[in-house]
C-alpha cells in the first residue's frame, strides 16, 4: 500500500493521482478522501473491480454502492432521467454531501453496484482530490466508506490503513475530512423525495430548497429496507455504547454504578461538559455551540475508545436539529439501540 501525503493544492494534477488512476484503470481499488469520510473507490462499470470493494470491506453484497461523479454529464450517463426537483438539488448542493437515488440507466454501471435495484445512488463529492481522481480517470467511481464493514467510517488515512492495509492497492491521504459523517441519501426516484439516511446536508436545508421532503421510517431489520445499508449494525466501537438522555449528573450516576460493579467506564462528552465527569476515560467530541464539530470528530472519537480498555461507554445525547439528526442516527447505530433516559429510569 502506498500513501500520498497531505495534498492540498487543487490546481495541480499530482503524479500520485496519476498512479491511482492507473490502479483504477487496471481494476484495482483505491481509498481517497471526500469532504464526508474516506471512500474506497473502483471503476463502477467494472464488475470484477467492484467485487474487490465488497471483498476488502467484508460488505454484504445486497448493500448497494454510491456512484461518485465529477460532472453533470457523468451523472446523466448513469441515471436514466433526472427529475426537475433532483436537478434543483444538484444545482444547490453539488459538489457536496448529498447523494441522490435516481432511476438507473441500463448497463451504465455494474449490477453489483446497484445490487439489482432499478435505481442508482449518485453524488458529486466536494473535495479537490476526489474530483481530481474522478476527472483524471474519466471513470464514475463506485465508493462506499473505506472501513471494514461494521467499523466506524474513516475520517483519516490512518483509519483507512487500520482497517484495510494489505487489502487495497492504496490510499490518497488528504488529511482529516471535514464534515465527518456521511452524505445525506435522498430518494428522488419517484413521489415525494425521502431521506433514507440523514447526513451532511440537513433536512432543514433540503426543505428550504424544494419545499417538502419525507423521512424513511425507522428501519425494521425484518422488512425489506429502502436503503439496504440501514439494516446493518454500523459504526460500532468494541465496547458496548449507551446513549444517555439527561444532564451530566445523571450520566455520572450511571458511571458510578458501573464502576461500583468493577467496570472500566468511558464517557463520550463535549468540551463544555468534560469537567463534569469522573470516569476512567473521558473523551470530549467537539462543542455543543457548533454541532458540526461533533460530527467532524465523532468517528475518530469512537475509534479512540477502541484504543482504551473500557468495558462500556456512556455517551451524551444531542439535539436532533440540523446536523444533530445525522449525529444521533450514527450514535444509535453505534449503540445498537442501547439507550437510557432520565425520565424512564
Ligand atoms: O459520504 C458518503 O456517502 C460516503 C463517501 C465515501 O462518499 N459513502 C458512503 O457509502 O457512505 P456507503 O456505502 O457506506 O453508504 C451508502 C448508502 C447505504 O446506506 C446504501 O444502502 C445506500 O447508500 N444506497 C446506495 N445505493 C442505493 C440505492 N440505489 N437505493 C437506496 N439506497 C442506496
Ligand atoms: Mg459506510
Amino acid at each position: 500500500v502506498w500513501v500520498v501525503d497531505n495534498i492540498v493544492d487543487k490546481q495541480q494534477v499530482y503524479p500520485q493521482i496519476r498512479e491511482a488512476v492507473e490502479w483504477l484503470r487496471a481494476g484495482e481499488v483505491i481509498a481517497f478522501p471526500t469532504e464526508t469520510v474516506y471512500g474506497l473507490g473502483a471503476d463502477a462499470a467494472n464488475t470484477a473491480a467492484v467485487e474487490k470493494i465488497f471483498a476488502a470491506k467484508g460488505r454484504p453484497s445486497d448493500n448497494p454502492l454510491i456512484v461518485h461523479v465529477a460532472s453533470m454529464a457523468q451523472a446523466e450517463a448513469v441515471a436514466a432521467s433526472i427529475p426537475p426537483m433532483a436537478k434543483t438539488l444538484m444545482e444547490r448542493f453539488w459538489p457536496g454531501p448529498l447523494t441522490l437515488v435516481l432511476p438507473k440507466r441500463a448497463k451504465a454501471v455494474s449490477e453489483r453496484v446497484t445490487a439489482g435495484l432499478p435505481t442508482v445512488a449518485v453524488r458529486m463529492p466536494d473535495h479537490p482530490l476526489a474530483l481530481a481522481l474522478i476527472e483524471a480517470s474519466g471513470l464514475a467511481l463506485a465508493a462506499p466508506s473505506a472501513n471494514r464493514s461494521g467499523r466506524p467510517s474513516p475520517t483519516t488515512a490512518a483509519h483507512v490503513l487500520a482497517d484495510l492495509d494489505g487489502r487495497i492497492a492504496g490510499v490518497i491521504d488528504g488529511g482529516p475530512t471535514g464534515v465527518g459523517v456521511e452524505s445525506t441519501v435522498l430518494d428522488c426516484s419517484g413521489g415525494v423525495p425521502t431521506i433514507l439516511r440523514p447526513g451532511g446536508v440537513t433536512k432543514e436545508a433540503l426543505i428550504e430548497a424544494i419545499g417538502r421532503v419525507e423521512e424513511a421510517a425507522a428501519v425494521d431489520d425484518e422488512a425489506a429496507p429502502k436503503a439496504p445499508g440501514m439494516k446493518y449494525t454500523h459504526y460500532a466501537p468494541k465496547a458496548p455504547l449507551w446513549i444517555v438522555a439527561g444532564p451530566p449528573a445523571f450520566l455520572q450516576r450511571l458511571v458510578d454504578e458501573s464502576r461500583a460493579e468493577g467496570k472500566t467506564v468511558g464517557v463520550l462528552t463535549t468540551e463544555e461538559n468534560r469537567d463534569q465527569y469522573a470516569a476512567d476515560v473521558v473523551l470530549p467530541c467537539g462543542t455543543r455551540q457548533a454541532l458540526e464539530t461533533v460530527a467532524s470528530r465523532l468517528y475518530d472519537t469512537l475509534r479512540r475508545f477502541d484504543e482504551t480498555n473500557v468495558d462500556l461507554i456512556y455517551s451524551e445525547a444531542f439535539p436532533e436539529e440540523g446536523i444533530g439528526a445525522a449525529i444521533m442516527n450514527r450514535l444509535r447505530k453505534a449503540a445498537g439501540g442501547r439507550a437510557i433516559s432520565e425520565q424512564r429510569k
